[in-house]
């Protein structure tokens, strides 16, 4: 049980990393660039083709690193270096899907939405990737019809991405600390 959850977690390292990453590799770029919807941004200056691609590849990389380390994490070979992409690629849609309804919504870039922030990279992370590889979703986080490992990650993670989120605003790379 309690290394199901472990796996559960540490697979899921490449869709945090990315989310981190974004922020190392972001700001360049702007992804929308400066493109207005009825006088509102389309997505801000918070989201850049500089995080979304330094993301994506620095997180799939370290995956990939992370799969080498750990070989029982994800399929071996090409099949798990696309789920490992598909991870990070995910995450960073989804929070730039989030962005785009923040916008709509009227919330300036950086100001906090509570439980949106938290979960739109997770959610972003499982749907790409159980459209990618359902089995592999269904093996690792619904073990035997245990939908415990899955709870696990809505927990945790969310709490993970907050503490990074503190650390990274305390090192000054951070604007907000969320
Ligand atoms: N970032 C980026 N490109 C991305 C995602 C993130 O450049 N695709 C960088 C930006 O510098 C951004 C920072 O990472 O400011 C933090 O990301 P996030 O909290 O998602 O963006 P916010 O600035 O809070 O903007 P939003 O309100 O749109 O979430
Ligand atoms: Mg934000």
């Amino acid at each position: 049980m309690l290394t199901d959850i472990i796996t559960a977690i540490v697979a899921f390292i490449p869709a945090m990393a990315a989310n981190s990453l974004a922020v190392i590799f972001g700001g360049k770029y702007p992804i929308d660039g400066g493109g207005k919807i009825g006088g509102k941004r389309i997505l801000g200056d918070g989201k850049t083709w500089s995080g979304l691609l330094g993301g994506v590849i620095s997180a799939t990389v370290l995956g990939i690193l992370l799969s080498f380390v750990s070989e029982s994490l994800y399929p071996s070979g090409v099949e798990g270096y696309i789920i490992i992409f598909s991870l990070s690629l995910g995450a960073l849609l989804g929070d730039i899907c989030s962005s785009f309804i923040k916008r709509r919504l009227g919330r300036s870039r950086g100001e906090r939405t509570p439980l949106v922030d938290e979960y739109d990279f997770v959610a972003g992370a499982l749907l790409l990737t159980i459209i990618v590889s359902p089995t592999w979703i269904m093996k690792t986080y619904i073990v035997d019809n245990n939908w415990i490992p899955l709870l696990m990650i809505l927990i945790l993670i969310p709490v993970l991405h907050r503490t990074t989120n503190i650390i990274g605003y305390r090192l000054g790379m951070k604007k907000e600390p969320w």
